[in-house]
């Protein structure tokens, strides 16, 4: 790899001791869908839905890293990160959601594992990063309880055997795409539109993390890290108004306190409760089920990508939806904008983080996502002159270490992602690798970010 061409300067003012790292998730590279005994995850089922997926794009290849990986780790080794964060599909380790081990397919994390820490390179495992069996989706999916205990029974299979040889074990990635895209708005797989389905995953993906946890400390043979990656943003009234502050708190309150007020307060936030309840919804909880979400965890996975204001209005002034329910509508800041339409606010992401050192406090913080898709274009060559995204990772890095600065606990710093990748929805439209893929030589290019972002590690190393 060359030097950084980049004019952007490298990060500075975050301690040497700082964990650096690139992630990914299994169904958005890995490819291998029907090898060693895997079954469809409901991905590959959504994925063939027509009109869901960009293009008709799906998983079926992808990077095809379940046959490149070494080659990857190496990727890794060659921009200097410590850590590589990456998920296991459950459908390769356990193929009917339940039941036996297929031990081929947990043997390729066993290799993954292996070969990252050969080369010097901590493995951060996530256990659910979307890819559901479809059996259990079959079966009623994570609007039904008992899949909450088909999770804690995979993560044992999955931590018995790696247990050994990782440090660090998070249950979910961001529950709120998992049950609020997947199970109300539809656009994620399964593809289901019902708000109160929606409300019973967000509850059974919660208990699903807390039994998992409990048994996983309980069945440890040395100390672990355990922890959960929500995604978080910030809601700001839109205007001075009481109907946009009103319109903040909702957003706050479903995307964000929903999920960390259980898991740190053992409670579900009152005012939440309370809109639930005028609606005539509420969270499906049984006796003892917030102790179970509560149990205590170890580190907290942020993953940030912009932040939001609300307003209670809609466009023509309306403070309702047609179903009855108020306007919470999204007024992006500011005028930049990634590949993605999303809005580019890094004063938004220290705002997030010295937040969550107010609000959740005793709570070790680590980003275990940032990064931005952006339209590149390759020379000749292959390589991209990302300045753009250069310029996101920089500003971003820049805001966390303002947040530390600021008090906020934050110990390390995920960059997404490390290759492009399969973008769920957008298929592979969106890029949000540092290094470029081609998809039909499978040739990877570090982009000039992926430079920058090895001479920033190694400069704050020096
Ligand atoms: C969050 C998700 O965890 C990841 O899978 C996705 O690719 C990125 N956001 C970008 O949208």
């Amino acid at each position: 790899m060359n030097p950084t061409t980049t004019k952007v300067p490298l990060a500075t003012g975050l301690p040497p001791q700082f964990l650096w790292g690139v992630a990914t998730a299994s169904y958005q590279i890995e490819g291998a869908v029907d090898e060693d005994g895997r079954t469809p995850s409901i991905w590959d089922t959504f994925s063939r839905v027509p009109g869901a997926v960009a293009n008709a794009d799906n998983g079926d290849v992808a990077c095809d890293h379940y046959h490149r990986m070494p080659q990857d780790v190496a990727l890794m080794k060659g921009l200097g990160v410590d850590s590589y964060r990456f998920s296991v599909a459950w459908p390769r380790v356990q193929p009917h959601g339940r039941g036996p081990v297929n031990p081929a397919g947990l043997a390729f994390y066993e290799r993954l594992v292996d070969e990252l820490l050969e080369n010097g390179i901590a493995p951060w495992v996530t256990l659910y990063h979307w890819d559901l069996p479809q059996e259990l989706e079959d079966a009623g999916g994570w609007p039904n309880r008992d899949t909450a205990y088909r999770f804690a029974d995979y993560a044992m299979l999955v931590f018995d055997k790696l247990q050994d040889r990782v440090d660090t074990f998070t249950t979910m990635n961001e529950p709120w795409c998992s049950a609020w895209l997947g199970y109300n708005i539809g656009v994620h797989a399964p593809g289901r539109q019902d708000f109160d389905a929606s409300l019973a995953a967000t509850h059974h993906l919660l208990l699903g993390h807390g039994l998992a946890t409990q048994r996983m400390r309980a069945a440890e043979t040395r100390p672990h890290t355990y922890g959960i990656t929500l995604n978080m943003g910030t809601a700001d009234p839109a205007g001075d108004t009481e109907l946009d502050r009103d319109a903040a708190r909702r957003a706050d309150g479903m995307g964000l306190r929903l999920y960390l007020d259980p898991l740190r307060k053992g409670e579900y936030p009152a005012d939440v409760v309370a809109d639930l309840a005028a609606r005539g919804s509420a969270m499906p909880v049984q006796d003892g089920d917030l102790e179970i979400i509560s149990t205590p965890f170890d580190v907290l996975g942020v993953n940030f990508y912009f932040g939001q204001d609300f307003a209670g209005t809609d466009e023509k002034g309306n403070t309702h939806e047609a179903n009855g329910e108020p306007v919470v509508r999204p007024v992006l800041p500011g005028t930049a904008r990634t590949a993605m339409d999303w809005p580019i606010t890094p004063e938004r992401f220290t705002q997030l983080l010295v937040r969550l050192h107010r609000d959740y406090p005793g709570l070790p913080l680590v980003i275990t996502e940032n990064g931005a898709a952006f339209d590149d274009k390759p020379d000749a060559s292959g390589y991209v002159t990302d300045d753009d995204r250069t310029e996101y990772l920089a500003s971003h890095i820049a805001a966390v270490a303002a947040a530390r600065e600021q008090g906020a606990d934050v110990r390390g710093y995920f960059a997404w992602s490390l290759l492009d990748n399969f973008e769920w929805a957008y298929g592979y439209d969106k890029r949000f690798g540092i290094v470029s893929v081609n998809y039909q030589t499978q040739e990877r290019t570090p982009k000039q970010s992926a430079l920058w972002f090895r001479d920033s590690i190694a400069a704050l190393r020096a």
